[in-house]
């Protein structure tokens, strides 16, 4: 849901604008993840003097600099520099004095200190920053609401947070009772506090606490998922992070001395042959690729500390009273910067949705070799899944209706019943999940909490669980027994596009490569691997009809309602379709069944409603050609997509509109027929002026129940 991004440097000889401006740029990069209201936290180096009258602040650093806002990042940049740019002009007939020391600038503003008061002089070589872009849970969208969340005045501990916390009311009753007063409606804010109450505590004991001991601490009282960055003043230089079921990335920048894929622990391994010069934490690989391709994924119950130019990782333990050190390696992100730009597109989804005969090819890369499907990461399990009793797909929106375009294709390669499961659904039921079970787990971001959710409640079943993502290193793929990672590349824009083509395709290699012991579908899975070869061509050949969509998207462009009758394969694509129509486009769409047509859809249908009906080449195109007779004997105001050829076949009075798409494997017709789908859902948004990368109300990974 949230983003949570920090940045860290030493020594490096930018000005503290650049500070602000990665970690701007950070939360750009995660806003994807939420876009209803943002913050960051600076360091401001020099202490404020005491306001008239009161005490000096409790610690020897500046409180820092908190900026909160509501709405998508953009505002949170406008007025970050406002209040920059007006103390520069402020200060301007003062330039000389002041230009070295720029970043001080919105401390005198906030603060209202007198520039006569301040030392200019003051030395800062470690620059330290956290930043959070918001997705609602808890508490409607507003600054208050917004992170980073503070202990209270002074904010002597400032966190981020990407999750739940599930016992905050608990927590929030006795910080209550021990004097703590709660500004916001966020589970969030419990965290800082606590982390005063035991910081205050210790201080009032035996004296020294370190930031580490501090956090441990915090974690040992909190339930729920997280992952959370900590910033205080009492602990100038330092940043500290953990998690446990939200994801969390450190970025090593400049790391000299220190090869990744070498384990490194603490202090000493990361820093014997020279400092990292800058650090990152990050809800993704995607924030932190243009700085530094070393990363390492911070696993459960881990806590980060960033102290004077080391890194120190402890492992929480909650039957220990102190968390014991650990080895990490640090990894190599095989991800380009360019995945993360737009390019020459206006919008990310238009990028991804191009984008689909290269991310089709990634996909497949290495995976097809001289007829055969080559999956490393099933290899070991295949005798297991085939042997299994069923199949049970698990997934929700997009990455479901991918499962649901498999299913057809899974049952025949492979002999093995497929079973269907929304994620929430099956733990709402609680239903049946068995040992002899093969749980197949689609999921694009890896995290999704419903999927996690049910992943659990399939290990605890003792099912095989296979996960199918595009995030490596994600919550899905640590958990899963084994799986397939699409490789579909950084997907940005909300609406899910590419992802959706490549998990088709995934789950097509995994159908063949499962049931390639079997003589009798032989010549059906030769057939299938050169359909797959043909993919990335036909999926051009299908792009071109982007003019033709954007046309069909301005005659819709007022419509209330689109319906979508698809079956068989295609079934899965009228869902999918209605579903990227409803999300961009802010247009209620529904996928149907075709079959069902006369079982109550049929009453809708009049002259005005525009119904999309895919009927494309496969075993059930006769079917589908009759459902167009009673459409549009009911005077139907139809749209036919159809293979290349059969425009007559389909639309013998010439009366409707038809979309041509290159004729493909029927099983893999799928990946083409949703793509001018997409483009038309696409074009509606831009022609409708909605946002298309942050639609309304929307994350791209929903990491709450
Ligand atoms: C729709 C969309 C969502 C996701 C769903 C699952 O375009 O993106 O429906 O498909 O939230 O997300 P993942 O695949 O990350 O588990």
């Amino acid at each position: 849901m949230c983003g949570i991004f920090a940045y860290l440097n030493y020594n490096v000889s930018r000005e503290r604008r650049y500070v602000l401006e990665v970690l701007l740029n950070g939360l750009r990069r995660l806003e994807y993840r939420g876009y209803d209201s943002s913050g960051i936290a600076v360091d401001a180096d020099l202490p404020a003097p005491p306001a008239p009258g009161s005490a000096p602040a409790p610690y020897a650093g500046a409180p820092p600099l908190v900026y909160r806002q509501e709405g998508k990042i953009e505002n949170l940049v406008r007025s970050v520099y406002a209040v920059i740019d007006a103390i520069w002009r402020m200060l301007w007939a003062n330039f000389t004095a002041c230009k070295s020391h720029f970043q001080i600038l919105p401390l005198i503003l906030m603060h209202e200190v007198d520039e006569k008061d301040v030392n200019l002089d003051a030395a800062f070589n470690v620059h330290a920053g956290i930043a959070h872009t918001r997705w609602a849970t808890h508490g409607v969208p507003a600054p208050r609401n917004s992170h980073p969340q503070s202990s209270g005045a002074g904010d002597e501990f400032l966190v981020v947070h990407n999750g739940i916390i599930t016992n905050y009311e608990v927590l929030k009753e006795t910080l209550t009772r021990h004097g703590f007063t709660f500004e916001s409606d966020t589970d969030t804010e419990v965290i800082p506090k606590l982390a005063k109450f035991v910081f205050d505590k210790a201080h009032d004991g035996e004296g020294d606490v370190t930031f580490s001991q501090v956090v441990n601490e915090v974690m040992r009282q909190l339930e729920g998922a997280y992952a959370l960055i900590f910033k205080s003043p009492h602990y100038p230089n330092e940043l500290i992070a953990c998690k446990r079921g939200s994801t969390l990335i450190l970025g090593v920048n400049e790391l000299s001395g220190q090869k990744s894929g070498k384990s490194f622990n603490d202090v000493k391994a990361l820093t014997a042959n020279g400092k990292p010069k800058e650090l990152f934490f990050s809800s993704d690989l995607c924030a932190i690729v243009e700085h530094t391709k070393n990363y390492l994924a911070i696993e459960d119950n881990e806590i980060v500390h960033i102290k004077d130019g080391s890194v120190s990782i402890l492992k929480f333990d909650h039957d220990k009273e102190k968390p014991a050190s650990v080895q990490r390696a640090l990894s190599v992100l095989e991800m380009e910067v360019e995945q993360i730009k737009k390019g020459n597109y206006d919008h990310f989804m238009q990028k991804e949705i191009h984008e689909q005969p290269h991310s089709l090819t990634t996909t497949m890369r290495g995976r097809l070799k001289d007829g055969a499907v080559l999956l490393g990461g099933l290899k070991e399990h295949l005798k297991t899944i085939r042997r299994s009793r069923r199949v049970v797909f698990i997934g929700c929106g997009t990455s479901y209706n991918a499962a649901l375009a498999a299913r057809t294709f899974v049952e025949e390669l492979t002999g093995i019943p497929v079973t269907m499961e929304v994620a929430s659904d099956l733990l709402d039921r609680q239903g049946p999940i068995y040992r002899e079970d093969t749980a197949v787990f689609v999921s694009q971001s890896g995290e999704t909490a419903d999927t996690l959710l049910a992943l659990d409640y399939a290990l605890e079943n003792g099912a095989l669980c296979v996960g199918i993502t595009n995030t490596v290193g994600s919550t899905l793929s640590r958990r899963t027994h084994c799986g397939i990672h699409i490789n579909a590349g950084c997907e940005i824009g909300v609406a899910s596009t590419k992802a959706y083509t490549s998990q088709i395709v995934v789950m097509a290699m995994m159908a063949l490569a499962i049931g390639s012991d079997q003589i009798s579908t032989q010549a059906r899975r030769e057939a299938i691997i050169s359909g797959l070869f043909s993919l990335p061509s036909n999926a051009s050949q299908v792009l071109k009809l982007d003019s033709e969509m954007k046309e069909l998207a301005s005659s819709l462009i007022d419509s209330e309602s689109l319906l979508v009758f698809g079956r068989g394969y295609n079934y899965a694509t009228a869902l999918e379709g209605a579903l990227k129509v409803k999300e961009v486009a802010l247009m209620h769409s529904e996928g149907m069944f075709a079959g069902e047509m006369k079982h109550g859809p049929l009453a809708l249908v009049d002259e005005n409603l525009p119904i999309i009906v895919i009927a494309t080449r496969d075993a059930c195109f006769s079917k589908q050609q009759s459902v167009i007779q009673q459409l549009l004997s009911r005077k139907g105001r139809l749209i036919i997509m159809c293979s290349k050829g059969d425009a007559s076949a389909v639309n013998p009075g010439g009366s409707c509109r038809v979309i041509e798409v290159p004729k493909v494997a029927d099983c893999l017709q799928p990946v083409i027929n949703i793509i001018p789908l997409q483009l038309l859902a696409y074009h509606l948004t831009v022609l409708r002026g909605f946002d298309v990368d942050q639609p309304r109300n929307l994350a791209k990974s929903v990491t709450t129940q």
